[in-house]
């Protein structure tokens, strides 16, 4: 059996925020990253659509050799990752893995809250498929979960907009109108990979007795964790320490821009999908 790399899967640029803690973790391990930047923003796209990127997405993976793919996206675990599971994995290679990032985060998120209300924030279309409060309701019933759509901040975070006077206007929006919806709210969520860029303008806007919580670190701790249960999947991951990127779209912008989000220089390669 041939030794694999390990697939991280984003949308576009989010999933390096998660990359980064998974790499920091687990650094033995080979990672393929795609970031399906031509296709970019997923939170706004219907079922249909996210599903079919994320699968042509995951097959590409496949097609590179790897085994076990995480999808490092909110939108696309909570729209696209079930079906895949279920339907299209045992007519693939029923050897093949394909995990995300809401049922991880959903087993943890409620030991950061003591007063038992957690905000959510995350795209529309993972606030619209209500997978959180699903999840999170089957590990912590007793806390209640209200969810914020915050449709403008993955496009502020992609055209540079981080510090300026928009990201001030609708970061203080959306937190405003979370803690309306609920003043118990003592533990913020973070559900969509390109927020943490924004923490700073969040922090500001966000009063101090509440915890913000980003993914990174829950994710690279689950998939550690499951490595650990899965010595055969384990085994066949090859550690050499590589990372290698990809993107839909061009190479040139993701290298300048993605090491806003991955804190290190990136060289990557263009793929055309489908
Ligand atoms: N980073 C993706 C997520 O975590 C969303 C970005 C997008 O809308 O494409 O949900």
């Amino acid at each position: 059996m041939i030794k694999q790399p390990i697939g991280i899967f984003d949308s576009g640029y989010g999933g390096l925020t998660i990359l980064k803690e998974i790499v920091e973790t687990l650094p033995q391990y080979d990672y393929l990253y795609l970031g399906d930047n031509a296709r970019a923003p997923y939170g706004i796209k219907d079922f249909e659509t996210v599903y079919e990127y994320t699968l042509q997405s995951v097959k590409w993976f496949f097609n590179q050799g790897c085994s076990l793919v995480i999808l490092a996206c909110n939108t696309a675990s909570a729209k696209a990752l079930r079906t895949i599971q279920q339907n299209d994995l045992p007519n693939i290679d029923i050897n093949k893995r394909v995990l995300g990032v809401i049922r991880p985060t959903s087993e943890v998120i409620g030991t950061f809250s003591k007063s038992k209300h957690v905000g959510v924030l995350g795209t529309t279309g993972t606030v619209q498929s209500n997978s959180y409060v699903i999840e999170i309701d089957k590990f912590f019933p007793h806390i209640t979960i209200t969810q914020e759509a915050c449709p403008e901040w993955v496009s502020l975070v992609e055209n540079n907009q981080c510090a300026s006077a928009e990201a001030d206007h609708y970061v203080k929006m959306h937190i405003d109108q979370l803690l309306k919806k609920d003043n118990n709210i003592d533990t913020i969520l973070l559900g969509c990979t390109h927020y943490p860029l924004l923490l700073n303008t969040i922090q500001q806007y966000t009063p101090k007795n509440i915890s913000i919580v980003s993914q990174g670190k829950i994710i690279a701790n689950s998939l550690q964790a499951y490595l650990t249960r899965h010595p055969q999947i384990e085994l066949n991951c090859s550690k050499n320490g590589s990372r290698t990127f990809f993107t839909t779209g061009d190479s040139t912008d993701f290298n300048n821009h993605a090491s806003l989000f991955y804190g290190e220089q990136i060289a990557a390669n263009q793929v055309i999908l489908p």
